[in-house]
């Protein structure tokens, strides 16, 4: 049997899972952990480069990781770790910057705006600020990635760039220092999208507010109202046959009803969603009826998750020591692959 391919990804901490990061990303990588051998991080080091708050980013990394253990994430199979507890990392980050080229560096998609958004931001002193943290972001993620020598990377088609350049780094070192690293492949999953209910015509994210998010971990109560005060749209379904443009048979729904009905199937109702589909171009679907369906499904989906992950916070006493312990094993990891590359790029090992 052929061994199994190791699967890399990040996830930037924030304290609040909402459904969206659920079923855009983390849904994925808890079922690549049937298949692959799995490796997931917060990247905490990588949040240092937008504004934030010391005590805060600390309460969120580690809301993160039980998140993700909640949401799925089985520690016995997949190495979950926090990626500032491996300082292995960020040795390997220096390594692969002297093989980075600044031009590929400044010509980075999400450098250009997260600095020109910046840039354009309040007229004090920190406005115009642009911290080299930001211009480096992608050789850290690179040194991620390569640590761990993984073959194949979940990610947004947002990051594709971001992946380009570790193939590049790691194509670099092997023709220079003999091969070490497989060339990560970006592994394009097809993604859901879910949009806010209070507005369907915007991405759902904290950064709205709350009405325009829910939580993975939210009361049913506050799921079931926001579904049923769900935006969907004049009350008048268009005529069979409406629309021109969408998935599957061509057609589509507004996009109120479309992201009730993209909840209901990513729920696993596939079946309900497919008939309220049809009924709602028959004109015979009653949104009541898709409301109290969908909020049942998110409400049994996010109930399970809503108690194992109080579970975790009942047995889990020593959170950060458990958080320590994960990121050894990680650590392990990421030092077999950097003593090789020291050794091959000609430093020291660390003394002891
Ligand atoms: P963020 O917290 O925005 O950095 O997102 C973390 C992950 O969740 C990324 O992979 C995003 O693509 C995904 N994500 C966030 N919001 C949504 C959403 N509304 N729909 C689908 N995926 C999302
Ligand atoms: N940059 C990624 C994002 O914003 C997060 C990330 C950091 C990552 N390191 C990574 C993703 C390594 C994949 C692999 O979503």
């Amino acid at each position: 049997m052929p061994a199994r391919k190791r699967v890399y990804s990040g996830i930037q901490p924030t304290a609040v899972m909402t459904i969206g990061n659920y079923f855009g990303a983390v849904q994925n990588w808890v079922r690549l952990q049937d298949d692959c051998e799995c490796v997931y991080c917060v990247v905490d080091l990588h949040a240092l480069t937008a504004p934030y708050d010391p005590a805060e980013l600390r309460r969120a990394s580690r809301e993160m990781f039980v998140s993700l253990l909640a949401a799925g994430i089985d520690p016995d199979r997949t190495t979950l770790y926090v990626q500032s507890t491996v300082p292995e990392q960020t040795e390997l980050c220096w390594l692969l910057a002297a093989l980075t080229s600044l031009g590929d560096l400044s010509r980075m998609t999400q450098f250009k705006e997260k600095s020109g958004l910046l840039k354009s931001g309040p007229a004090d002193d920190d406005g115009a600020f642009v911290s080299a943290g930001l211009l480096f972001y992608p050789v850290l993620q690179a040194a991620d990635i390569l640590a761990y020598r993984a073959d194949r990377v979940p990610v947004g088609q947002d990051q594709s760039q971001h992946l380009e350049l570790s193939r590049g780094i790691a194509r670099r070192f092997n023709s220079r220092f003999g091969r070490l690293f497989p060339e990560p492949e970006t592994l394009h999953t097809p993604v859901t999208k879910v949009l806010s209910t209070a507005d369907p015509t915007r991405k759902m994210s904290k950064s709205l507010g709350p009405r325009h998010y829910i939580g993975l971990f939210e009361e049913e109560d506050s799921i079931r109202r926001k579904i049923r005060s769900a935006v969907t749209d004049s009350g008048v379904p268009p005529a069979a046959g409406h629309g021109d443009e969408g998935d599957g048979d061509g057609r589509t729904a507004s996009p109120g009803i479309e992201n009730l009905l993209t909840l209901l199937a990513a729920c696993g109702h596939e079946a309900d969603a497919g008939r309220m589909r049809e009924d709602y171009f028959a004109g015979t679907l009653r949104y009541v009826d898709l409301k109290g369906t969908t909020a049942d499904a998110l409400v049994a989906l996010t109930t399970e998750m809503r108690e194992r992950r109080a579970d975790i916070l009942r047995r889990e006493t020593d959170l950060e020591g458990r958080i320590m312990a994960m990121g050894e094993r990680a650590r392990t990891m990421a030092g077999e692959t950097l003593a090789l590359a020291r050794e091959r790029m000609g430093t020291y090992p660390p003394a002891v």
